[in-house]
């Protein structure tokens, strides 16, 4: 691979690279960021022999700075078992290059480029939860939290210890844009779901429906139209509240029950994230809307109050779920 940026080169891993390698794999603080591991005090023989493997293998990127020659940085692309359109991905920077946007610039350009030249839809990347620069990185990134897996790596000093794990999907599925008129009325009037989900209708709940076509009462919170293929499918709204966001969101009713769910939800994340600033996502759901709970579950969201809610008419048992945004 060969790409260029605007300062840097991100290119195949070289044997020659090793002295510059040196240089950060012989910091203490990056090493044990990096994967828990100790520094090298010398180009000793084990140093060698893993500078050999890497410019061997496949995978193995470094960052140089054009204008210096020099190696400041290596990017690490690893197959996921099993998933031909997703890879994890990894990086390590020299402490003394760090700071200067060049992490970000050369990892979203390795993205952009498997998005976008190699059929990779997603990307994986796991940091110890208290790789606090790393995490900023993914963050600026676009980069959502999924999941915590436990005692993944075995650090040197900390022992085992959690990876916290961030994607990022390939982001041009949906297009989300500010509700119009016309297509509030057109979700208002002319969607109805099958069997119980008809408690979703907007029409299902006269306030939420007149409110729901009236523009100044609709915008006292954030309403968004979803399309997908320049065809309307869904809408979400955004209701704040200090750090928390709730998201209320329905897709089509032709459209549901078709796998749809989590990347819906996890496109929706992905706006989102850069936009506003939060550290909780909140759902609150019908206990029989099985169908949206799988779903937020597979996000990784949680179940954190069970409670009566008096909504159509009469009282149902509802969820709250919510999912912590680890940043
Ligand atoms: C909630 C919603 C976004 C989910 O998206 P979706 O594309 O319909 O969901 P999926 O087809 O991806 O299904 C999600 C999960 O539910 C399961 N499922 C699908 N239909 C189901 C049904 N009728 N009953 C129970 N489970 C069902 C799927 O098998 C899947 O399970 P898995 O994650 O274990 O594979 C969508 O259904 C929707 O917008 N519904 C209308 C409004 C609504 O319910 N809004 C939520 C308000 S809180």
């Amino acid at each position: 691979m060969y790409i260029q940026t605007k300062r840097c080169i991100v290119r195949d891993f070289e044997y020659n690279d090793s002295d510059d390698f040196f240089e950060f794999l012989s910091d203490e603080e990056t090493c044990l960021n990096d994967g828990g591991y100790l520094p090298f005090k010398e180009k000793d023989e084990l140093f060698d022999a893993i500078m050999v493997k890497q410019s061997q293998d496949s995978g193995r990127f470094v960052v140089e700075v054009k204008e210096i020659g020099k190696v400041i940085g290596a990017i690490h692309l690893m197959e996921v078992d099993g998933n031909n359109e997703m890879l994890e991905i990894g990086y390590i920077f020299n402490p003394n290059y760090v700071g200067y946007g060049y992490a970000g610039e050369t990892v979203s350009a390795v993205i952009d480029y498997f998005f976008n030249e190699m059929n990779i839809n997603k990307f994986d990347a796991g940091v110890f939860p208290f790789n606090i620069k790393s995490k900023q990185l993914l963050k600026k990134l676009g980069f959502i939290y999924d999941h915590l897996e436990k005692d993944a790596c075995k650090h040197e000093k900390l022992g085992m210890c959690d990876f916290e794990h961030y994607i990022k999907v390939k982001n041009n599925v949906f297009v989300f844009e500010k509700l119009t008129q016309r297509n509030a009325l057109i979700i208002a009037d002319e969607w109805k779901y099958d069997g119980d989900y008809a408690f979703y209708d907007i029409s299902a709940d006269i306030e939420d429906y007149n409110e729901f076509i009236n523009e100044e009462q609709r915008n006292k919170n954030d309403m968004f139209q979803v399309f997908l293929e320049g065809e309307l499918v869904g809408f979400f709204c955004l209701m704040r509240n200090d750090n928390e966001i709730e998201i209320g969101l329905g897709l089509k009713p032709s459209l549901c029950g078709k796998g749809l769910g989590k990347v819906f939800i996890t496109e929706i994340e992905a706006f989102l994230m850069p936009r506003y600033k939060y550290d909780t996502l909140v759902m609150n759901v019908a206990k029989f809307n099985e169908r949206a709970i799988k779903s937020y579950f597979s996000c990784g969201y949680v179940t954190t109050k069970v409670y009566k809610n008096y909504t159509n008419g009469k009282d149902y048992d509802f969820l709250e779920m919510k999912k912590i945004v680890n940043f």
